[in-house]
């Protein structure tokens, strides 16, 4: 997939540039195709049908009834269902799923699918679907956070250690003039992306050819490589882009069954999960529940952190949401612990979801801060100034960069906290409302991952960048055409980028907020590279004003080559190219983390959030009229894009403190509120005045150029800033969220 580029001309460096989003023009005017808008010929219809218990089995599904319904033309279920290479229940990797794709009779969970009915029209496979009418052995389902005995997991999140301590938590509690000691709840989360996971597959002999929005080409590419036995070159994927997808699109389950589906009938397959069937095989957010204890000592320096956290996963599968991590990074203690205890239960097996860990995580940590500063009569961002770590306190070492302070200074001053009392329900609006005022600290880790790409420079003067990178929305196709601009020393218009399919480089994971630094650096290496063998061409030939300069004597600009010492004698682009006798020159980049500088430094981007609630006094309810957030991660490609990741991440944290939640139904174990009607995300009205700073950091660390993840930095510390201000509002201190009005409703 190619975009054209925009007609924004201009000189001199792309990146910085706050530049619209490339495909912005194709989605407003619907001419951007989803996965889901691929109508092949000869398409059929699928439909999952699922499971409405969460334990048990199918005992009977009326395959009879749905078959032979008008425009059904199969019903697959775990009898007739193709046969796989490779055990769906097989664990190759700690990061390859177990999956359900009709391998038996068991349910696991709550809309686990149980068959996929495959008509002419949607309609008639909806209405075979219901005709299944399943029947099952239910076992009663095994529910919430205190069911089983707990035991600590082997790893959390990316296989870090459950448990983690350094000094004597104990004695450092023991000798606190002030302690802390509070629970805090969130509750399980769901995907909620605007484009429900959806494929469109075509089988042609071993050669499958796949429309699905993916966030992880390679890993999706390999992993149905290894069940269906192909080599991965027989897959093609293609992804251009994606209505969201917050670590569920990857690759699940009902895409898979698409792909069955489509071998079993010989025919292309589409299939589109129903919103209600987003709460099932997907992957969702385990709920938590954090014991923080604090231990300040006299001088409010704290003496002790202990961040306990317990999670609940499947009972076939293994994650459990790293939330005390966060506590490893943020607040210096002499002494710190955390430690993760797990359920199982009857669930499908839940995910990384945006910001996983650091999101539930900050919003016990940033309440529990909250909460010792108002203990010590102390401001919290003082006490915050006071106790924010100067090195990472587990690993003890320096930041590669840091601009926290700078962060809350920024944040601070364009919010007014200095008018902040410090008491709460001393502040009213002119209707009367109750007005609260929080702060919450931000942080994410700097991530790379691996990537390759390639550069192409044309005897026109043109250039070719591509790379196999994912737009899930984030505006990745602009982002990183400006990097590739840059490292081709062309203007964005004059080079062409490709991205979204899976024949291009491996451009690693849109995931971790490091897909810009990731694939960037890659694209990045690629045109110095196209660039290098340019310059090799070029001082090696006597015909050149370039000759004999070395490659270390040239420099490119604006698609010519210069040399350093006199850049009065330069050459294009196409003339080197043309004398050379060549059409083009390639260049190849790939990226990685350094481990040597990994070693020695701390990577992470920090932030402050400020947050104003008005709450209404008779009635409890909740507005979040005012939200700041200063934020400081490297170097900023696009600053459009860049306050719009931190906006997306803020009503996040909006939504995390006073929105989100999954029910489940204690007896069932089903999702009781399985659509957008009941399960709230906020809606424009819920987001009255948002703001983001970007501050300025140049962190030299981290990857040469700069760069740190921006996606999923502002869902953390914006919850604990909102339950900070509720309690500054109201005086109320809400530990289980979401804070619902009912919490507040005042005692007269
Ligand atoms: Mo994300 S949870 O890194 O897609």
């Amino acid at each position: 997939m190619t975009l054209e580029t925009s007609l924004h001309v201009r000189h001199g460096s792309s990146i910085g540039q706050p530049i619209t989003r490339r495909d912005g023009f194709l989605k407003v005017t619907g001419k951007a195709d989803f996965a889901a808008d691929n109508r092949p010929p000869g398409l059929l219809y699928a439909v999952l049908a699922v499971s409405s218990i969460a334990r048990g089995r199918v005992t009977s599904l009326n395959v009879q009834a749905a078959r032979s319904h008008k425009g059904v033309v199969e019903v697959m279920t775990a009898a007739n269902r193709p046969a796989l290479a490779q055990d769906p229940d097989e664990k190759s990797n700690p990061f390859m799923f177990r999956l359900d794709l009709l391998q038996n009779d068991r349910v696991r969970y709550a809309n686990q699918p149980i068959a996929v009915v495959i008509a002419e029209s949607l309609e008639s496979a909806t209405e075979g679907a219901t005709l299944l009418q399943p029947q099952y052995e239910a076992e009663p389902a095994r529910v919430g956070l205190d069911g089983d005995e707990g035991f600590v997991p082997p790893g959390v999140g990316i296989g870090t250690p459950a448990e983690i301590h350094k000094g004597d938590v104990e004695a450092g509690l023991e000798i606190a003039a002030t302690l802390i000691d509070e629970t805090y709840e969130t509750p399980a989360q769901y995907h909620n992306a605007m484009e429900p996971h959806a494929i469109v597959a075509s089988w042609d002999g071993d050669a499958l050819s796949i429309d699905m929005p993916c966030q992880a080409l390679e890993l999706a590419r390999g992993r149905i490589a290894g069940l269906f036995g192909l080599s991965p070159e027989k897959i093609h994927i293609r992804s251009p882009f994606l209505g969201g997808g917050f670590g569920s699109k990857v690759i699940s389950s009902p895409q898979i069954l698409g792909f069955l589906a489509a071998r079993l009938v010989g025919r292309p397959v589409k299939l589109v999960l129903r919103r209600d069937q987003m709460y099932g095989a997907i992957g969702h957010r385990a709920p938590t529940r954090q014991r923080v204890r604090l231990g300040v000592a006299n001088d409010g320096t704290l003496s002790a952190l202990d961040h306990r956290a317990k999670t609940t996963s499947s009972l076939y599968d293994d994650f459990f949401e790293p939330a005390a991590n966060i506590s490893h990074t943020l607040y210096a203690s002499p002494a710190i612990a955390t430690s993760h205890e797990a359920v199982r239960i009857d669930i499908a097996t839940p995910t990384f979801m945006r910001a996983p860990g650091e999101a539930t995580g900050s919003i016990a940590l940033e309440s529990a801060i909250d909460e010792a500063a108002a203990a010590c009569s102390m401001d919290p961002l003082d006490f915050r100034l006071k106790n924010y770590a100067e090195v990472e306190p587990i690993s003890g070492k320096p930041f590669s960069s840091k601009a926290l302070r700078e962060c809350y200074a920024q944040g601070a001053e364009r919010f007014g906290w200095a008018r902040r009392p410090r008491a709460p329900r001393q502040m009213r609006d002119e209707a009367g409302f109750l007005v609260g005022w929080g702060v919450g600290t931000a942080t994410f880790p700097a991530l790379m991952f691996q990537a390759k790409a390639r550069a192409v420079i044309r005897r026109d003067g043109t250039g070719l960048v591509e790379s196999g990178a994912h737009d899930m929305g984030q505006g990745a196709w602009t982002a990183l055409a400006q990097i590739a601009a840059d490292g081709l020393a062309l203007e964005l218009d004059q080079i062409e980028f490709s991205a979204g399919t899976s024949d291009l480089p491996d451009a690693g994971i849109a995931g971790g907020s490091a897909h810009t630094a990731t694939a960037g650096m890659a694209i990045h290496g690629a045109g110095a590279d196209a660039i290098a063998k340019l310059a090799e061409l070029a001082t090696a030939d006597r015909r050149s004003p370039l000759y004999g300069a070395g490659n270390a004597g040239v420099i490119a600009r604006n698609g010519r080559l210069l040399r350093r010492d006199d850049e009065s004698r330069s050459e294009s682009y196409g003339d080197i190219l043309a004398r050379a006798g060549l059409a083009e020159i390639e260049g190849a980049g790939a990226s990685t983390a350094d481990p040597a500088t990994q070693s020695v430094y701390a990577m992470h981007a920090h932030g402050a959030v400020f947050a104003e609630v008005k709450v209404d006094p008779d009635l409890g309810q909740i507005r979040t009229t005012r939200l700041v957030g200063a934020f400081a991660a490297g170097r900023v490609i696009n600053p459009r894009l860049v306050r719009s990741q931190y906006y997306g991440g803020m009503i996040w944290g909006i939504s995390f403190a006073l929105n989100e939640q999954a029910m489940v139904d204690r007896r069932t174990g089903r999702v009781m509120n399985a659509d957008l009607a009941e399960y709230h995300v906020p809606v424009n009205a819920d987001v009255v005045s948002l703001e983001a700073l970007l501050v300025h950091e140049d962190d030299p660390h981290v990857n040469a150029l700069g760069i740190k993840g921006v996606g999923e930095i502002g869902v953390t510390g914006t919850a604990g800033a909102i339950a900070n201000a509720v309690w500054h509002a109201t005086g109320v201190r809400v530990r289980r969220f979401p804070i619902k009005l009912e919490d507040l409703v005042m005692p007269i």
